[in-house]
């Protein structure tokens, strides 16, 4: 048994993507394992989102955690921001951590831009908060997609970093768990780039709060190609559309890439995309129903934080009182 930390950041527009990569996997792992799953709301601050949509969709990625399954008698979910520690060892590690190894990070490059000089300097510290996030609770395992191995990577070295300056070996590496989903999860417009929450066009994914009528709409409107589906995926190499659109099939219906070919060998994609909708409204019109019903009542969502971050909280106090011992701050 590991201890499993998590986060997702309340920024809107939670899909389809997050749910197969991220929040479907947690669910399994809760039965075996000790979790924490966080709303990382210090992470979403980098990109300034308005207060009511902060409170607002904190409390959406709670809904979502919960109607996917997290159950709150086994994990504990809970804000970042309630917890002064993660900032407080994020300052720490700040001091530890060279500007070489974050001139490094593919994620703030590609967040930041041409105007990089204009880019705050949360979003370029934001890969040593997400090693505090991790290191705070000192996670044995840490459920990433592929995009996030290299600031796991980077916590990694950041533990180093900090027991060889310390001459201690107070944090053990923290490992990534990376889930054999049937492939990633990719635009609906566009099959060779990421489904995503800051894409500008709302066809490009599908979210947690969709009802039916538009989960099929999105699908019909979803980008094909001319050919009938082929039976294997080596002879769709050049058409990322139908082999985005049969992962997602596989992954919601329980079958690998080449089982899902397989199934929908010669079908046209007018077919493929009912079955599609189908499926995907099996499993995500509960979840979504689910949601609508937490959300009216957010008082109860926020009870279930204030526990989540009573039981993360415990962790968080040990540890980062341990950390002052280390570095020599007074404990007064
Ligand atoms: N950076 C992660 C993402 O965008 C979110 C995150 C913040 C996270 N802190 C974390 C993920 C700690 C895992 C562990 O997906």
């Amino acid at each position: 048994m590991g201890r499993i930390l998590s986060g997702v950041q309340p920024t809107g527009n939670l899909h389809i993507g997050n749910y197969l990569g991220a929040i479907r996997n947690w669910v399994k792992l809760q039965e075996v394992h000790e979790t924490l799953f966080c709303i990382v709301d210090l992470h979403a601050l980098t990109t300034l989102p308005n207060p009511a949509e902060m409170r607002q969709y904190t409390r959406e990625v709670a809904a979502a955690y919960i109607a996917s399954g997290i159950d709150p008698e086994r994990s504990a979910i809970f804000t970042q921001s309630t917890i002064l520690a993660h900032a407080e060892l994020s300052w720490i590690f700040s001091c530890l951590t060279p500007l070489g190894w974050l001139n490094r990070m593919i994620q703030f490059k590609e967040k930041a831009g041409k105007h990089r000089e204009q880019a705050n300097l949360g979003l370029y510290a934001y890969p040593v908060l997400q090693a505090a996030d991790i290191l705070l609770y000192k996670a044995t395992h840490v459920p990433v997609g592929e995009d996030q191995k290299q600031h796991l990577e980077l916590a990694r070295d950041i533990a180093g970093a900090f027991n060889r300056q310390y001459d201690v070996d107070y944090f053990k590496l923290p490992e990534p768990l990376i889930f054999p989903t049937a492939a990633r999860v990719m635009s609906l417009r566009d099959g060779t780039s990421k489904m995503s929450k800051s894409d500008a066009s709302d066809y490009s994914r599908i979210h947690f709060l969709d009802d039916p009528d538009t989960i099929a709409l999105k699908i019909r409107k979803a980008k094909t190609d001319p050919d009938p589906i082929a039976g294997i995926p080596e002879a769709m190499e050049n058409r990322p559309e139908a082999l985005n659109l049969l992962g997602i099939y596989g992954a919601f219906a329980d079958l690998s890439l080449v089982d899902a070919c397989r199934k929908f060998e010669g079908a046209t994609f007018s077919s493929l995309k009912q079955s599609l909708t189908d499926q995907i409204i099996s499993v995500m019109d509960p979840i979504r129903l689910r949601m609508v019903e937490l959300l009216k009542d957010p008082q109860y969502i926020d009870a279930i934080l204030k526990r989540g971050i009573e039981k993360a909280k415990g962790l968080a106090l040990k540890h980062i009182g341990e950390v002052h011992d280390i570095v020599g701050f007074l404990r007064l």
